[in-house]
């Protein structure tokens, strides 16, 4: 099989937007999340339409909006503000990560489901639920590395209609694939499968720097999706989008 990688901004644009209709997701993607179906995420052309169209009217519906708003900011002032108290005053160190990871997870099955499985406390604890999804987030990534049958016939998949879901309220897509209808020369041919690439962030694109984000006048500098395309770009832009930085929100509020 023939593969391409690119982070080029000028291919991912022709890919994601201007020539997207050739460029649909293909059958090798729905292979390696056959587990997940046919819901959205891996569905194309009517399926998908229909699909977009349905989970666009609940997540900009007045009432949901109303309730991430407050689930979110509950959980951040039960949940996050008396874990942060308790850890610092027992001088304990924490890996913060791991504790917006809690925080994501907690609020994204209250969303789904009206439950809280409540990872984001005192005693850290293991939550079956939440482990099962990220083996089967690892076993996706070998799928995409080692084609074929591989470790998801071994995982019970029983939960995969809420992994769907708890996956759109959580995802931690670092790739994006694509399988052409009809062969394209793309516009350039650098190829790489790294995303902080000095061409497109200048020298210093390994470092933090939060200021990049922001313009000389003081206000929020947007870059282009395909150049930053952390949300996906095109017809397919993430549609929770707006949820995930109500989320960020509700925590940096503190
Ligand atoms: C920081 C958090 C998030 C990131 C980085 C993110 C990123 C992405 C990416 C890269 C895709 C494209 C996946 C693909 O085509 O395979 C995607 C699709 C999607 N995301 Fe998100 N997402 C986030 C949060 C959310 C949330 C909170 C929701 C829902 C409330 C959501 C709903 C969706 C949906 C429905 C799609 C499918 C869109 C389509 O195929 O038309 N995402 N997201």
């Amino acid at each position: 099989m023939d593969m391409l990688a690119t982070v080029d901004p000028a291919n991912i644009h022709y890919i994601m937007s201007s020539n997207y209709s050739n460029f649909p997701k293909g059958p090798r993607f729905l292979r390696i999340f056959d587990f997940l179906g046919d819901g959205i995420f891996n569905s194309d052309a009517d399926s998908w339409r229909n699909q977009r169209k349905l989970a666009r009217l609940l997540i900009t519906h007045q009432r949901f909006h109303q309730f991430l708003v407050k689930t979110s900011q509950d959980k951040v002032e039960k949940g996050l503000v008396p874990l942060l108290d308790h850890v610092s005053k027992l001088g304990l160190v924490v890996d913060l990560q791991d504790l917006f990871q809690r925080l994501t997870f907690d609020t994204t099955c209250m969303l789904v489901t009206g439950y809280d499985p409540g990872c984001l406390s005192v005693e850290l604890p293991d939550v079956p639920f939440s482990k099962a999804m990220d083996a089967a987030e690892e076993a996706v990534f070998s799928r995409h590395v080692v084609p074929g049958e591989t470790q998801l016939a071994q995982l019970s998949l029983g939960f995969s209609g809420l992994f769907q879901r708890t996956r759109l309220l959580r995802p931690r897509s670092e790739k994006n694939s694509k399988q052409p209808y009809r062969k394209k020369q793309l516009t350039n041919g650098r190829y790489s499968v790294s995303k902080r690439m000095n061409f497109i962030w200048g020298d210093d694109c390994s470092e933090f720097k939060p200021e990049r984000w922001i313009s000389e006048g003081g206000t929020i500098k947007h870059e282009p999706s395909y150049k930053f395309l952390a949300f996906n770009a095109g017809p397919r832009t993430c549609l929770g989008k707006e949820v995930a930085f109500t989320q960020m929100k509700a925590v940096g509020r503190l």
